[in-house]
Order: structure tokens, then sequence, then C-alpha cells
């Protein structure tokens, strides 16, 4: 066999192993793709937006999009959280400018078309040419969506079909309730990062835990942490995934101590979860971090990162919280610029199209930690969703002509 050969075969995942243990790098770089998973993925789902503490009184808001749609998100002046489209249906401008305020209504600034925040139009400047067609303020609202909350998340679908809230959810949130239901909690840090980079590359970092060699900290305070390659991932129906509880060897760092431990945790625990298609859920010791994840276009991703801490607590303990959670995960912390520069080399590599496929091959075998298996899970519902499969879905792209089963 000549060393051209080798090489061709090496790089073959295709014709090396099962569809499902491979993935088409093509669904990384296809703004058709992700055109259709605005509406087959982003569209279909309950996604979560914003925490609770963000808009704690009636009139408060945040302006936000869900896979490229534009909503805001009102606690109504009798306290019922909305979601609308964030689009004036006179004309189709934004209707909400601002990221975020506190307001009795929301007013178009280019016809000054005015709704209160139940989504009823209230007035219409000039309103009698629009009488002459039957169109009088009391008949027409905003665009509302279906809007849900679990443990203080706010999630809202754009698809007036799905499944309430609680079904498409199911039990994976049991792993985090013993932590986030008992007390009130508020978000004390928030920020924003725009990757160069496809959004599920994003997502997979958050499920493939394989990638702990990349962290130069916690090779030391995960891989040195007994039980740690052992901790499974479960998997939930409806794509969701989360991982066993495990303890943090901080020690092995030469971190200071973890004593400020969230109720509901034992000293230096670990919980982890993933709420498909993009909320990942990561709680350590005093620190609980939200990642939300929104595509921007196929090559670029916006992640929100929220830390969330105990409202009303001391300012001792919030200072505390504070500087340990960005340790890690802050801007500037040990752990998430690292998976930012991981994601970036990735899509930077893949982008000419050289390189088919990636791998998500790995069995548990001794580690499940390791294991591809929440990489599959992922995988599994976007294929389904997406009615193509993850391992050749550029190919029905290339060739709308061939029906879903052929590809697959
Ligand atoms: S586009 Fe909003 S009032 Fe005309
Ligand atoms: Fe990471």
């Amino acid at each position: 066999m000549s060393d051209r050969n080798v090489q061709q075969e090496w790089c073959n995942w295709e014709g090396m192993l099962p569809a499902s243990h491979y993935i088409d790098n093509g669904i990384y770089l296809s703004e058709d793709i992700l055109q259709q998973e605005r509406s087959r993925v982003f569209g279909k789902v309950w996604a979560f937006l914003v925490h609770e503490s963000e808009i704690p009184e009636p009139g408060d808001y945040v302006t936000t999009n869900l896979g490229g749609t534009p909503l805001v998100v009102v606690r109504d002046l009798e306290g019922v959280i909305r979601t609308f489209l964030n689009v004036c249906p006179h004309r189709g401008a934004t209707l909400v400018n601002a990221p975020s305020g506190k307001a009795r209504g929301f007013t178009c600034l280019f016809h000054q078309w005015s709704f209160d925040t139940t989504g009823k139009c209230r007035a219409v400047p000039n309103p009698e040419g629009f009488q002459d067609v039957n169109l009088g303020t009391g008949n027409f609202s905003l665009r509302e969506f279906r809007t849900g909350q679990k443990l203080g998340l706010i999630f809202t679908t754009m698809d007036d079909d799905a499944e309430p809230l609680e079904d498409y959810l199911g039990e994976v949130f049991a792993n985090i309730e013993d932590v986030m239901a008992p007390y009130a909690l508020e978000v004390f840090h928030f920020h924003r990062i725009v990757i160069p980079t496809n959004w599920k590359l994003w997502a997979a970092t958050n499920v493939e835990l394989y990638h702990v060699w990349l962290h130069s900290l916690n090779r030391a305070t995960s891989l040195k942490a007994p039980h740690w390659l052992e901790r499974k991932p479960l998997s939930y129906p409806n794509g969701h995934l989360a991982f066993e509880p495990v303890k943090i060897a901080y020690d092995k760092g030469k971190l200071g101590s973890r004593d400020l431990t969230l109720p509901g945790l034992a000293p230096n625990e670990a919980r982890l979860l993933h709420v498909f298609p993009d909320l990942m859920v990561n709680i350590r010791s005093s620190s609980i971090r939200l990642d939300r994840v929104t595509p921007l276009s196929a090559g670029e991703v916006m992640v929100e990162c929220r830390g969330l801490g105990i409202k009303g607590e001391s300012e001792e303990d919030r200072n505390r919280r504070i500087s340990e959670h960005n340790e890690f995960w802050g801007p500037f912390g040990r752990n998430l610029p690292e998976d930012a520069l991981a994601a970036v080399v990735q899509m930077r590599a893949i982008r000419n199209g050289n390189q088919p496929h990636a791998l998500c091959a790995r069995e548990p075998g001794t580690t499940p930690a390791m294991s591809d298996e929440p990489l599959r899970h992922f995988y599994r519902k976007w294929s389904e969703l997406m009615e193509c499969s993850s391992s050749n879905a550029s190919k029905r792209v290339a060739h709308p002509e061939l029906e879903p089963a052929d590809v697959v």
C-alpha cells in the first residue's frame, strides 16, 4: 500500500464507520442548512430566552432573537411573562429597539403605532383611513408565542403546535432541581461573545467531555478527581442530556477552597446538563452558568453567558461567587476562552471543505465521561428535525431532488 493510500484511508471515516459515528462537516459551512435550521430546529423547539430575574417587575422587557427571529420578552402589567415577535405588524419595522428596559407599552418609531404589554394595539395615528377597510385598533395584536417557565428559566416556542413545555423538557431538569428550586436566583453576570464558528460546534463543545484535555486547569481538577472518568452521560428524549454528579479536585489545581457551596450540592460537586438545542446549565460548587447559543450565520455564533447567584445573599458571599464564577467562566477565565479558541480553530480548518467528516465515534469503554454518545444523541435529534442525516446532510442541500430517505 502506498503512503498516499494510507492517508486516504485515515481520513475516510465514511468508509470505515457506521454513519452514526461521523458528522458531515458540510453542516457547519452551509448557509442553506442554517436557513433550514431556522425553521426546522429553532422554529420547532422550546428554547430558553432569559432568566425571570432579568424582568422582575411589571413592564420589564428584554429583546432577543431565536434562530434569527427577533423577539421581545415582557412581564406584562399583570405580571404575566409574554413573548412577542419584535416586528411591527404595520410595515415591518423593529418595534422595540432597546436591549432591555421598562415600559407600559411599545410604540413603533416609524408611524407611531402603539401596543400594550399584552400585545394589543392601543393607538394608531390618523385611524380614519384604516377604518374604511374595517381595521380598528381593537381587532389586531402583536404576534405572540407560547411562553413557559422552568426553575426560573423562561422558554418560548414559535411552533403553535409544539407539545407543552413540561413534556418537551421531560425529566432532564430533575438532575438540578434540588439546587435551583429551593431558593430564588438572579443573574449577576452577563456577557456575550460572538465566535467565528458554527453554532453546533459550540453546542457540541458543551456535551463532549473528551475535550477536558483542552483545558490546562481542568486537566488537573477534573482528570485527577476520583470517579471523574466514570461519570456517565444520561440521555433524555428530545435530545436533552445530563451528566452524573461528580466532585471536582480543586486542590489538584492549586485553587483555594470552595466552601461557598450552593444548597443542594455536596462540597466541590459539579452538575451539567444540556437542553437541546441551545442551552447548557453548568453548576460547580458556588456557581451556576447558563450558556445560550444563537446562530448569526453559518460561520458565526453568539453565545450569551449568564452567572446566577442567590437573591438577597450577603455582599461578601456575592463577591466570592462572582470571583469563583469568573475564575473559570468569565470572559478572561481559565475555561471559557479555551473552549472558544477550540471552536474557532475547528471552523477555520474545515472551512475549505477539504476534511469532509468529523468523528463522534468514542464508545463509553471504561471512561464513559469521555464517550461521544452525547454528541450522537445531539445529532440524532438534529437529524430527526432536519429530516436528513448529520452524516451527509450537505448532500441534500446540494441535491434537493433527493428524498430524505435517499440521503439517510
Ligand atoms: S412600521 Fe410600525 S407603525 Fe408603521
Ligand atoms: Fe470546555
